[in-house]
């Protein structure tokens, strides 16, 4: 039931494209976007000033990549935070707030509370869940389902890419509301995510390269991981994925951070997973990040480097290049963070952990 894999977190990874094309699927009909439960009017959408995104883990980071998107599409501001942190605060919101809860379970304790903590002062909630009929879709006004099937693994994957295209949704719609996009370039957005399962297919060809170069770094003793833009929240979630499966130290960084303190993490041989954005999409991102990679490798870093097919600039500053599909910038992340997640699981089985139930985690954390 593998699916011939000797872990399920593989066939899951290998499900992402699925996951992604059921997650969009229906969701754009005669010109326009549509949620599934829908307690909110049109009225609701259009009187939004302020939207908050809350969640634990691996969905907190997929709110952190939506927030790009988000604001650059509706140009309303967009907080993201842990619903740990959250729920202890007194964020402020009113009836115009709209509280963005994403969650693959639904049942997430801390995310839950933040749900009711949002709701006691009339924020409107949108969640967005993997699980029909759990807790918080069934405390919050509308929702949106995210389709990745059932994860067995304890790691996030699917339900992650799942979760941002999701995201991606939610913000298409409140920009449809809102009109700050034109229903031609709403259309054009929603084209633009449907043609994703295609790309992740194709950086799944780089599952053996990625499996290969995890068991040459499985004895490190760290690895660190830099992007900048939609290419930070992805750093996080490699490093997240590390910490664990694999029980190693990780961190993600922002790469413009790098001298403000993590490059004197740099030494001799420490691998640094780097996620290059397109050169095509915002060059001044592209050369910063080039010469972030200069810099670290010139101190010894052995540098991994994910970067769009064909980027030239950036081989010879690589030790290994994984390369990923072109697609519109703020789209990477779906591709990016693939090659992250096999490397995660490789190095873990190299290190004889169980990939599919790391030690100390469940699934579902209900409680705090
Ligand atoms: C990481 C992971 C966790 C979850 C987090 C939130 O791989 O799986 O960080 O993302 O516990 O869980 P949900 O989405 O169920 O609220």
């Amino acid at each position: 039931e593998k699916g011939g894999h000797e872990y399920f977190m593989l066939k899951e990874i290998e499900e992402q494209p699925e996951a992604l094309a059921n997650t969009l699927r229906g969701h754009f009909d005669n010109g326009r976007i549509i949620l599934d439960e829908q307690r909110l009017s049109d009225q609701d959408l259009r009187d939004v000033d302020k939207v908050f995104v809350i969640a634990c883990g691996s969905a907190y980071h997929s709110g952190l990549v939506a927030k790009y998107a988000i604001e650059h599409w509706t140009r309303l501001p967009v907080e993201v935070e842990l619903a740990s942190e959250f729920r202890y605060r007194d964020p402020v919101l009113d009836r115009d707030t709209l509280v963005v809860a994403v969650s693959q379970s639904g049942e997430t304790a801390d995310t839950l509370e933040a749900v009711r903590h949002a709701r006691e002062q009339k924020a409107r909630v949108l969640a967005v869940c993997n699980t029909n009929g759990a807790q918080i879709p069934r405390e919050s006004d509308a929702v949106l389902y995210t389709h990745a099937g059932p994860e067995i693994g304890v790691a996030s994957t699917k339900a992650f890419l799942a979760q941002i295209a999701a995201n991606y949704l939610v913000g298409l719609a409140l920009a449809q509301a809102r009109g700050t996009k034109y229903p031609d370039e709403v259309a054009r957005e929603f084209a633009e995510l449907e043609a994703m399962p295609a790309a992740v297919q194709k950086v799944l060809s780089t599952v053996d390269q990625v499996k290969a170069l995890g068991r040459q770094i499985a004895d490190s003793k760290a690895v660190l991981f830099l992007g900048r833009h939609v290419g930070f929240p992805v750093a996080l979630e490699g490093a997240l994925k590390l910490k664990e499966l694999a029980y190693m130290h990780a961190e993600g960084f922002a790469a413009g951070e790098l001298k403000h303190g993590p490059i004197a993490l740099i030494e001799e041989g420490l691998p640094v997973v780097v996620v290059m954005p397109s050169p095509k999409g915002r060059a001044v991102l592209h050369a910063k990040l080039v010469s972030n990679i200069s810099e670290i490798q010139a101190r010894g870093a052995r540098t991994i480097v994910i970067a769009e097919e064909g980027d030239e600039t950036v081989r010879p500053f690589a030790d290994e290049l994984v390369e990923i599909p072109a697609v519109p910038t703020l789209l990477q992340p779906l591709v990016s963070t693939v090659p992250l997640q096999v490397l995660a699981a490789e190095i873990a089985r190299s290190r004889g952990y169980d990939v599919d139930k790391p030690r100390n985690l469940a699934k579902s954390v209900t409680v705090e």
